[in-house]
């Protein structure tokens, strides 16, 4: 049987608070058609706590892109766990690769923002992948078993089940070639191996694994039939409200169908 899908928009860098206002509405009515899948949205920090208000009594969540790993303190620039939850966010990207590639983010980093999520009762979506090179030096399985075993195989048994993961190849980025179904749910059953040897298989089967790289609505079906992909973080296809909700009724056709047969 397969999870209830789990489609994340990462809307990046794009939106202000007012367009981010405009896109939420429209999506807030699509979802209501919605009842098989959780959604949730990432708008830039400026606009969390607006697209809250517009949220409440729907069930879209709310989520940001990123958080320190201090619940205070003098760190310029930063945000902490509580400004979150005080904007209305339940879940937290954490680790994805522009935040690996642009602002030097290590795995030792990404975990300690990993616990701090966790401790505060955010859940967090850890980013993994690998570049082109890597995939290309047939290293991408070591990549990955690497940045699963610092930033989240560190993790406690009891906290891991809180934890969603999304392997997002950086080459799939926002180029237009996402992984063919077969390269995704490789690597998924890769992670969810991972997942049983270091906690258990328990435990393993319980969390979400997500795909994120070139998500659109013609390959959502494709992606989402294979056993170990249990959703999407979309980038740029989350930044319209047709294509982002098509995803979503894609993601919900297809676990219903999976599930009948
Ligand atoms: P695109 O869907 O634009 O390729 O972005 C994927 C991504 O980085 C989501 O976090």
């Amino acid at each position: 049987m397969k999870k209830r899908p789990l489609i994340a928009g990462n809307w990046k860098m794009y939106k202000t608070a007012s367009e981010a206002v405009t896109l939420v509405q429209t999506l807030k009515a699509a979802a209501h058609a919605v009842s098989n899948v959780t959604i949730v949205i990432c708008p830039p920090f400026t606009a969390l706590s607006e697209v809250s208000r517009v949220l409440k009594d729907s069930p879209i969540h709310l989520g940001a892109q990123n958080m320190y790993c201090a619940p205070e303190g003098a760190f310029t620039g930063e945000i902490s766990p509580m400004m979150l939850k005080d904007s209305g966010c339940r879940y937290v990207i954490l680790g994805h690769s522009e935040r690996r590639q642009y602002f030097k983010e290590d795995d030792i980093l990404i975990h300690e923002k990993v616990k701090t999520a966790l401790k505060y009762s955010i859940i967090p979506i850890v980013c993994v992948g690998e570049t082109l090179a890597e995939r290309e030096a047939k290293k991408h399985f070591d990549v990955v078993k690497a940045q699963f075993a610092d930033s989240i195989g560190r993790l406690e048994k009891e906290d891991i089940p809180k934890v969603v993961i999304a392997y997002e190849p950086v080459w799939a980025i926002g180029t237009g070639k996402t992984a063919t179904p077969d390269q995704a749910e490789q690597m998924h059953s890769y992670i969810r191996r991972l997942l049983n040897e270091r906690y258990s298989q328990e435990v393993g089967s319980r969390i979400p694994l997500l795909y994120g790289g070139s998500v659109k609505p013609d390959n959502t079906k494709s992606l989402m039939e294979k056993p170990n992909i249990d959703g999407a973080l979309v980038g740029g296809a989350s930044l319209k409200a047709e294509s982002f909700a098509q995803i979503i009724q894609e993601a919900q056709q297809t676990y219903e169908t999976g599930n009948k047969s």
